[in-house]
């Protein structure tokens, strides 16, 4: 199987000793504690699980700067995005070396994690437009993930952490939600060396099922894993459990037995288009993935990237021994009325272009919206029965 990105091993900051998790907890309600954003709290749980390997903690301004320029640590792991704690409120914490971070996303706000502080910088005005433009490609307020990153606040709150559990998604997503290590031991229960992932934050329709497919018989891969997202959103985008129930019937119905595994991880979309797409393929290959599958306009939003932005930053801007896990990069797939399939664009002769069933996000989700089904050459039935339900129940 694929080594972890950084490191031969995966060192997940978890904290699984029964006896010093028991400790931990004990300690932290002791110490000086402040609430996380959603974004830092949703790093916590990237970091817990194994999937931001080998990070062992929240970046510095340095590291963050340097993220965001050169797409290195100033110690020269390639890393795509900045993992941050960043807030505008150190009050309660200032003099500490230790302290407690507090879940937003759960009631009563329990402790994620404890956190050793290397010390606390303040980003400048110029700093982070600069910072928002590297990771966004924009710095339009428009944008959803730059108007969440632009209001976190300023000081930067750096050092080791200590993970004691995954959040919500740990109890609301129990057969989802898994960590980077239990995904490559079930790849190795399985007897799967090559895995393909697909990235989701969508409920699947038929080009997405025809992709992984493609991506599995191109690459002679021993499976695929379906990886969604199960932390936020921006408004309108469909939520986390009717995403898991269509794309689990979906699989059931229409894949051979024993080819996918369906998962989902703990973290916010960003919306960062191509950054985000390398962020996807270092998390990937944490889990065991040889592949990911990169299509059109990934982890995109609105018009702020071009279609394939995602695909050509792998060339551009990850040199060859920055990471394992390939690309496995799609071209536009839709349902060609002529040829009677689903198809990748660059597949099919010119003469059968101008027949797609091609809707977008918002033309499904009014149809939704109006109790209609979406096209059967668009939706599997059993996926547009789950999405109506949806739509109608709101
Ligand atoms: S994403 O924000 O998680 O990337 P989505 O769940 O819609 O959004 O897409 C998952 C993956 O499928 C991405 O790699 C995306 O580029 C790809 N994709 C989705 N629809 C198409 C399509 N019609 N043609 C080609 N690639 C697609």
């Amino acid at each position: 199987m694929i080594k972890p990105h950084g490191s031969d091993t995966l060192n997940p900051l978890f904290v699984a000793d029964e006896t010093a998790h028991g400790q931990l907890l004990q300690e932290a309600h002791e110490l000086p504690s402040i609430t996380l954003s959603s974004a830092a709290a949703a790093n916590a749980v990237m970091l817990g699980a194994g999937y931001f390997n080998p990070l062992t903690g929240y970046m510095s301004k340095a590291d963050a700067l340097s993220v965001g320029e050169h797409m290195r640590t100033t110690d020269g792991l390639f890393w795509p995005v900045p993992v941050l704690n960043v807030t505008d409120d150190i009050e309660p914490i200032k003099g500490a070396a230790r302290i407690a971070l507090r879940d937003p996303n759960v009631k009563g706000e329990p402790v994620i994690a404890v956190q050793d502080i290397e010390g606390i910088d303040e980003f400048s005005d110029a700093e982070l437009e600069t910072l928002t433009g590297q990771i966004f490609a924009t710095n339009d307020p428009a944008h959803p993930g730059v108007a969440t990153f632009n209001g976190l606040g300023r000081y930067v709150i750096h050092g080791p952490i200590q993970v004691l559990n995954f959040s919500y998604f740990e109890t609301e997503f129990h057969e989802t939600f898994r960590t980077a290590g239990s995904i490559r031991e079930e790849f190795a229960e399985r007897g799967w060396d090559k895995v393909v992932a697909f990235q989701t934050r969508n409920p699947m329709h038929r080009a997405h099922e025809e992709l992984c497919k493609m991506a599995l018989d191109a690459t002679g891969a021993d499976g695929i894993l379906i990886h969604m997202l199960l932390g936020k959103l921006k408004p309108g985008d469909i939520p986390a459990g009717v995403r898991n129930a269509a794309i689990r019937k979906m699989v059931d119905v229409y894949f051979p037995p024993n080819t996918v595994m369906i998962t989902g991880y703990g973290f916010d979309m960003l919306y960062a288009g191509p950054r985000e797409a390398v962020l996807h393929a270092v998390f990937r290959q944490n889990a065991g993935c040889s592949y990911l599958i990169v299509g059109r306009d990934h982890a995109g939003v609105g018009d702020f990237y071009g279609p394939f932005d995602a695909q050509t930053i792998f060339e551009e801007r990850v040199p060859d021994d920055a990471l394992e896990i390939e690309i496995f990069a799609a071209d536009h797939t839709a349902f060609s009325k002529k040829l009677g399939k689903v198809v990748m664009m660059r597949d099919v002769p010119d003469h059968t272009k101008d027949d797609f069933v091609l809707l977008s996000g918002t033309a499904v989700r009014e149809m939704l919206g109006r109790g209609e089904a979406p096209p059967a050459e668009f939706s599997r039935p059993e996926v547009a029965e789950i999405l109506m339900d949806y739509y109608q129940s709101k």
